[in-house]
């Protein structure tokens, strides 16, 4: 079993697919954009398939692909069928920006994938585009329900909660959850690497924070109740809403951390180990895939270096990479 120092088993490994994405959101990169890696420093999914199965023989069983946008790497459906038939992973879900979910949903299905989820800010056109620096609204609406109808359940909408950007409609986006059987989960704009003014009229990343607790106050008339059972192991805190079919979930990564629970471990798409989102710790793993050593040592390494609780706690901040290159 993958143990860390603090008595957490890791059973949930986060592979980012591409440091590559097709949008641009501004909590997430700066506007210039990033220095994209070369081809040859990316993981070939033979590498990440190698990676898994020794994590599947030490206790891990689900498995989240990530990005940039995981869905601009070349037939992602491949890998996820590689993935599914490994012994021990029951569970193969994906976190997108919806804007390719029309061509690929039934793929991603038929080879495997589970579940998704999906970033959706904010339900106006105008906004969308703004907040993702040029993305259409429409085309990811379209994404979302062709993957209700490839089969792939529960969606999950994540919504990066931010004052002054779209905390005017908070109550319409929860209240997708009254329409849809999906779960709209609310999240705190962590500060990674992007700090530096979001440009055209948009606040900092400090400025748009908006704690969990007050997000809970704009949806009180909604009459949330705690809900019994989860629907996947992250952090959410999930809530039933009275009258729909849907849920709310709540992640709190700065306002209430959630470290004691943390069961997971990230593999970047350049082959580094990521003990912690929010810690600049990390351990190579590229090398001795190609070199056909043993990655267990590695994978032990980086759960033995889980630090108890993320950096921003002590007021310190990741600073090497974007959200973009660590997958969220
Ligand atoms: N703070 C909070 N959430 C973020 N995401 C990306 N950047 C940030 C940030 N700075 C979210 C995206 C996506 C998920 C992977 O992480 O909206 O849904
Ligand atoms: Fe791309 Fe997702 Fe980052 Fe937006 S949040 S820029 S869609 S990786």
């Amino acid at each position: 079993m993958l143990m860390d120092s603090w008595g957490r088993q890791i059973t949930y490994l986060r592979i980012s697919v591409t440091d590559r994405c097709n949008l641009r959101c501004v909590y997430c990169m700066p506007p210039e954009g990033i220095q994209l890696q070369n081809h040859e420093t990316i993981l070939r999914y033979e590498e990440i398939a190698s990676v898994v199965r020794v994590a599947a023989e030490h206790g891990v069983t689900e498995v989240r692909l990530t990005g940039g946008e995981p869905l601009t790497r070349p037939n992602l459906p491949a890998l996820v069928g590689m993935l599914s038939v490994i012994q021990g992973i029951r569970d193969i879900s994906l976190t997108t920006n919806g804007l390719l979910l029309e061509r690929y949903a039934l793929p991603l299905a038929e080879a495997g994938l589970k579940r998704i989820n999906v970033s959706l800010d904010t339900l106006r056109p105008e906004r969308f585009a703004r907040i993702t620096r040029g993305g259409s609204f429409e085309t990811v609406w379209r994404g979302i329900l062709a993957a209700e109808k490839a089969g792939l359940a529960p969606i999950k909408i994540n919504v990066v909660a931010m004052r002054g950007v779209n905390d005017d409609e908070l109550l319409d986006l929860a209240r997708l959850a009254l329409d849809h059987p999906w779960q709209v989960r609310f999240i705190e704009v962590m500060p990674v690497r992007n700090e530096a003014s979001w440009g055209e009229n948009l606040p900092n990343s400090e400025e748009a924070f908006l704690p969990i607790a007050e997000i809970k106050e704009r949806l009180a008339s909604l009459d949330l109740q705690p809900a019994t059972g989860k629907t996947g192991s992250g952090p959410a805190r999930e809530y039933f809403l009275a009258g729909g079919p849907g849920r709310i979930g709540f992640i709190s990564p700065i306002s209430d951390h959630f470290c004691g629970e943390c069961n997971r471990l990230r593999l970047t798409a350049d082959g580094h180990l990521r003990p912690c989102l929010l810690s600049d710790l990390e351990i190579p793993i590229l090398p001795a895939l190609r070199r056909g050593e043993p990655v267990l040592p590695l994978l032990q390494q980086a759960v033995a270096l889980k630090p108890e609780s993320h950096e921003l706690v002590q007021n310190h901040r990741p600073v090497t990479r974007c959200m973009l290159q660590i997958g969220g």
